[in-house]
């Protein structure tokens, strides 16, 4: 992981660095990344999704998958994150092979080490706001009261205490997105799955839910595999990945 100096202005902890890691994909420097795709092909009918994409993140590093709509950046993310099976090709993730284990073991992996933000919250709507950020809590055991004040903690870190009673449908769709943020990052995953999570919203709220998702992951050390077509989102990233025809390269590699 490279330390940047990431200034207090907005995100842009960018390094200079973001060179030399797509194909180093080898059993060689596996070991190196917290989460490594190699080979990967999809096929929905006659459409390839994925046609043989690499992809490799370090603990704590931001990595922005760019590309225009239908190259195949949602698949990816749905296979690294063990969602979708792939047709071919593996993924890694600390040294177990994702795409060997079974179905249960993967549900409870999602469960212990990811999180994710979707474009549109998903929050459930019967639920009041807090009680969704605790969601994730609740489902790794944590009982009522400690999963609902861990989870406030993290609407106040995303600065939405205030809706905590109110349920989704009754909130902004900034402040929605920030209690998806705060759930996705309350039970502490090692890997923050985002897609598009500021596609829904205009840019002034947009910048500022990347500045709070990008302060908390690095806090927390988490990476994040950051899926988005804008590259005001993508600077908020250490690296920048470009996703063409369901094959993913470095931007250094595409320019
Ligand atoms: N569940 C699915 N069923 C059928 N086709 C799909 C499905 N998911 C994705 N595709 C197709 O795969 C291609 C890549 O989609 P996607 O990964 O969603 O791209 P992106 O996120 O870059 O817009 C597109 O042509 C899309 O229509
Ligand atoms: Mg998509």
């Amino acid at each position: 992981m490279t330390s940047t100096t990431s200034t207090a202005s907005a995100g842009h902890g960018r390094t200079a660095t973001s060179t030399a890691t797509a194909g180093a994909q080898d059993a060689s420097t596996a070991s190196e990344f917290l989460l490594a795709a190699s080979g990967l092909h999809k096929t929905y009918g006659s459409t390839a999704a994925l046609d043989g994409a690499d992809f490799s993140i370090r603990s704590g590093e931001i990595v922005a998958v760019m590309g225009p709509s239908g190259s195949g950046k949602s698949t990816l993310l749905h296979c690294l994150a063990g969602i979708v099976q792939a047709d071919a090709g593996t993924v890694t993730y600390r040294g177990q092979e994702l795409t060997a284990m079974n179905d249960a073991k993967r549900s409870a992996l999602r469960r212990s080490d990811f999180g994710f933000v979707f474009q549109f919250g998903q929050l459930v709507p019967e639920l009041t706001c807090l009680e969704n950020a605790s969601l994730p809590l609740r489902l790794a055991g944590f009982g009522r009261k400690e999963a609902e004040s861990r989870a406030a903690a993290w609407l106040e870190r995303l600065e939405v205490e205030d809706v905590r009673r109110k349920r989704p449908g009754e909130v902004s769709g900034g402040q929605g997105q920030r209690v998806a943020v705060a759930r996705a990052l309350a039970s502490g995953p090692r890997v923050l799955f985002a897609d598009e999570p500021t596609g829904a919203l205009d840019s002034l709220n947009g910048e500022r839910v990347m500045e709070l998702l990008t302060e908390a992951a690095r806090e927390t050390k988490a990476a994040v595999v950051l899926v988005t077509h804008e590259s005001r989102v993508a600077a908020y990233s250490d690296r920048e990945v470009v996703v063409r025809d369901g094959r993913a390269r470095s931007m250094a590699g595409a320019l």
